[in-house]
């Protein structure tokens, strides 16, 4: 299968900061899925450390300044998975899909992050899969699925099992997209998931639910593409 990953940045980047084993059991886990000979792409998001930076830089400049210094954050959780990676990847970080697509031919696990301003790692990762015809979009993040509101603020929130690419429209569609602002899916790569007909799952971004979103093993949520 082609897959893309959005790998969130809180998964790959806790708040406590960048720790070896954590990125040695994703590289494991994204190493496992290459040998199934699955053709693997991870758009990496930029976690704490874009909001870090970003909430100092916002005292000073506007929001597309700001997002440009979350897509650097981006690039550089990107490079250190690609270092984690070795020969599965190649040293770069493309900065585009023509670049994406060009090592994906080399048989290489390509891992990227953002690309232009007002949108997060989650469009750019929708927008890569529709671009490569992807068989499947996972968003690995830091919530378990998709709920009916935010499971952080309320306790009552369910999750729901699933949901089409309309549903998923009308839940995300009130979401903020300042610099460093998170929702469960950002509103422009949910519009890009309904209008490509992508098949997309979001899971909690754990090594084991990663493998487990290759069958239907997962707890997340399932996204029915097209569909009213
Ligand atoms: P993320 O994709 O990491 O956003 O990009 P996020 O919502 O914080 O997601 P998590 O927490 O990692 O899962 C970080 C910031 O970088 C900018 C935006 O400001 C975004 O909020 N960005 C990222 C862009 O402007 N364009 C991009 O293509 C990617």
């Amino acid at each position: 299968m082609k897959l893309v990953f959005a790998l969130g940045g809180s998964v790959i980047m806790p708040k406590e900061g960048p720790s070896l084993e954590n990125i040695k059991k994703y590289a494991e886990v994204f190493k496992k899925i290459k040998d199934l000979k699955h053709d693997l792409c991870i758009v990496v998001g930029g976690g704490y450390t874009a909001r870090n930076y970003i909430s100092i830089a916002r005292e000073f400049s506007n929001e597309a300044f700001c997002d440009e210094i979350g897509i650097l954050s981006t690039r550089m959780n990107s490079m250190v998975l690609i270092s984690a990676l070795g020969d599965y990847s190649i040293k770069k970080v493309p900065e585009n899909f023509k670049e994406a697509e060009l090592m994906l031919n080399l048989n290489k696990i390509v891992v990227m992050g953002g690309t232009h301003p007002a949108h997060t790692t989650d469009a750019v990762a929708a927008s890569l899969a529709e671009y490569i015809d992807a068989d499947l979009l996972i968003i690995a993040t830091n919530v378990d699925g998709v709920y009916n509101k935010d499971p952080n603020k309320y306790n009552d929130a369910k999750k729901i099992k699933t949901l089409t690419s309309k549903e998923l429209l009308n839940i995300t569609s009130s979401s903020s997209i300042n610099a460093g602002s998170s929702s469960i899916v950002d509103p422009l790569a949910s519009k890009i998931i309904d209008r490509a007909k992508l098949k997309t799952i979001v899971i909690k971004g754990t090594p084991e639910e990663i493998l487990n979103s290759l069958s239907d093993r997962h707890n997340g949520t399932i996204i029915l593409p097209g569909e009213d």
